[in-house]
């Protein structure tokens, strides 16, 4: 048997190198060389990567010149196309972020900060699809109890096994229930595969992938190697045996997900759930997707009883509108082909800081600067001496160009101590010369201010032709004449 010998990963690219070095030679990230021991037991060189390897000896084998190697490689039409239908996750949101239910046999990594609810929504949906599939649920971070404990929160009970039979016996009979949500609290990488051989569930969910452990590396549960090797491992049984794998995926504080970016080239498609902490809706993002478009969102809410969904966000974003408040301004953005009205709140007071500040939250700071920049010098309002703060509602991000306008007239708005017409929605972006550009999916988004029952819309000169929208449509070449028409005319308290 070969010597154990160590082997350096890098932590950010996940390149291997022979040799230890403070810089990593692929992506130049100081310090992010980790040592792992690799001990060659014969499981180990049967499980990893030695597959390809073994193919091609058994190739060099038979491609003998007299007898010629059978072709394997096939022509489309000799591919069978039963293709599967998707699967109803049972949550109408998750369906259309995974592009209209989930995909038979697909890779699903869904990553999110700690304690965002990943979770809670899997158990759901787990407990959801287990009314139909049988469902095996790796909670290798949690306990039994601690799992049946957030189930119990949620008003999940789980199905019986009929007689009362433990499942091991019940596979046994080989009679295996149709339709059950199992649990399984493990790390052990084979112990897991070897479960969900046995049980062939159609869909299994990873709780998380950080935490699994494949005892012939020798590194510890978490790192580039474990994470790649457990993936792999996963992924081949997954595509084997057509199981749908829902794999959680910790997050770094960079915002990526843990463990190098090939995790995120190995799946199907990846999620990243994220919000608020302290504000209640959740949003589901997706950020590649084999069979489905990008940029999907799906929003949730938190609640005690655990998540629900949120069929019209927009309602949740306009909140409780303060429509006498001076700096009020709303946005339709867009998040994929989700129109949402959003509220932006606007305020400006005198400094009392040598350079003003300025603070964005949920929109781009440094498009906050250059509106400033364009209220300045082109309309005319002074703001070098007055701090400035704006914030979308409930710290939604619409860091999209299209909310431009919304936030220079919020800004406008506070500077003149006026309010906007509530009736008022605000859409397109705006140039340094204060002229007022176009935007994408213009009609989607009127259509959206319009079923909220808003009457009238700013928009870029250029895009004001959309008879039928159920809106009055105004189009403005500058700034300054949506300021003009947006701010009504009388003051708050007068
Ligand atoms: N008793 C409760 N009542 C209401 N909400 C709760 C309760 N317990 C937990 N929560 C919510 O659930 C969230 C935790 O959810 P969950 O454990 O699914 O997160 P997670 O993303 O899996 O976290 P981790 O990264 O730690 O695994 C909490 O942040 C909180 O918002
Ligand atoms: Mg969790
Ligand atoms: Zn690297």
């Amino acid at each position: 048997m070969a010597k154990p010998r160590s082997l350096y990963v890098c932590n950010e690219c996940g390149a291997e190198s022979a040799q230890y070095f403070g810089k990593c030679p692929f992506c130049a990230s100081w310090n992010s060389l980790i040592e792992q021991v690799i001990a060659p037991t014969a499981a180990n060189s049967a499980k990893i990567g030695v597959g390809a390897a073994a193919r091609a000896t058994k190739r060099t084998k038979t491609s003998d010149r007299n007898e010629p190697h059978p072709l394997a490689a096939l022509t489309l039409p000799e591919i069978s196309d039963h293709a599967q239908a998707r699967l109803s996750s049972g949550y109408g949101e998750l369906d259309r972020v995974l592009g209209g239910g989930i995909v038979p046999g697909s890779l699903v990594l869904i990553g999110g900060d700690p304690g965002i609810g990943k979770s809670t929504l899997l158990l759901q949906v787990a407990n959801q699809l287990a009314s139909h599939y049988r469902v095996l649920y790796v909670c290798a971070e949690e306990s039994g109890q601690q799992v049946k404990l957030r189930a119990q929160r949620l008003g999940i009970r789980g199905q019986r096994l009929a007689g009362g039979e433990s499942a091991a016996k019940h596979l046994a009979s080989q009679s295996l229930t149709p339709s059950t949500l199992y649990l399984l609290p493990e790390i052990d990488l084979e112990t897991i595969l070897a479960e969900l051989e046995a049980l062939r569930p159609p869909v299994a969910v990873i709780d998380s992938i950080q935490a699994l452990y494949f005892a012939s590396l020798n590194s510890a549960p978490g790192s580039v190697s474990q994470v790649r090797e457990c993936t792999s491992a996963l992924m081949q049984l997954a595509k084997r045996e057509h199981i749908t794998l829902f794999i959680v995926g910790h997050v770094t504080k960079e915002g990526a997900i843990a463990g190098p970016k090939v995790l995120e080239h190995m799946v199907d498609t990846v999620l990243y759930f994220e919000g608020d902490r302290y504000a209640s809706h959740r949003l589901l993002r997706s950020v590649k997707n084999r069979f489905g478009a990008t940029n999907e969102l799906g929003v949730f809410q938190m609640v005690d009883q655990g998540l629900e969904q949120v069929q019209n966000p927009s309602e949740l974003f306009l909140g409780s509108r303060d429509e006498e408040n001076p700096g009020t301004a709303t946005i339709v953005a867009c998040e994929g082909t989700r129109p949402l009205v959003v509220e932006l709140q606007a305020l400006v007071s005198p400094t009392s800081y040598p350079s003003p500040r300025r603070t964005a939250t949920g929109i781009e700071y440094n498009r906050l600067l250059q509106i400033l920049a364009v209220l300045e010098k082109r309309v005319g309002i002074p703001l070098s001496k007055l701090d400035a703060y704006v914030a979308s509602s409930g710290g939604l991000n619409v860091a999209e160009p299209a909310a431009d306008l919304g936030v220079a007239i919020a800004v406008a708005a506070s500077f003149r101590d006026r309010v906007v017409d509530s009736g008022v929605v605000l859409i397109g972006e705006v140039g340094l010369g204060g002229q007022v550009r176009p935007v994408s999916q213009m009609e989607l988004r009127l259509k959206e201010a319009a079923k909220l029952g808003f009457k009238r819309a700013i928009v870029p000169a250029s895009q004001a032709n959309y008879p039928g929208v159920g809106l009055e449509v105004i189009p403005v070449g500058r700034v300054v004449d949506a300021i003009a028409i947006a701010l009504v005319s009388t003051k708050k308290n007068e």
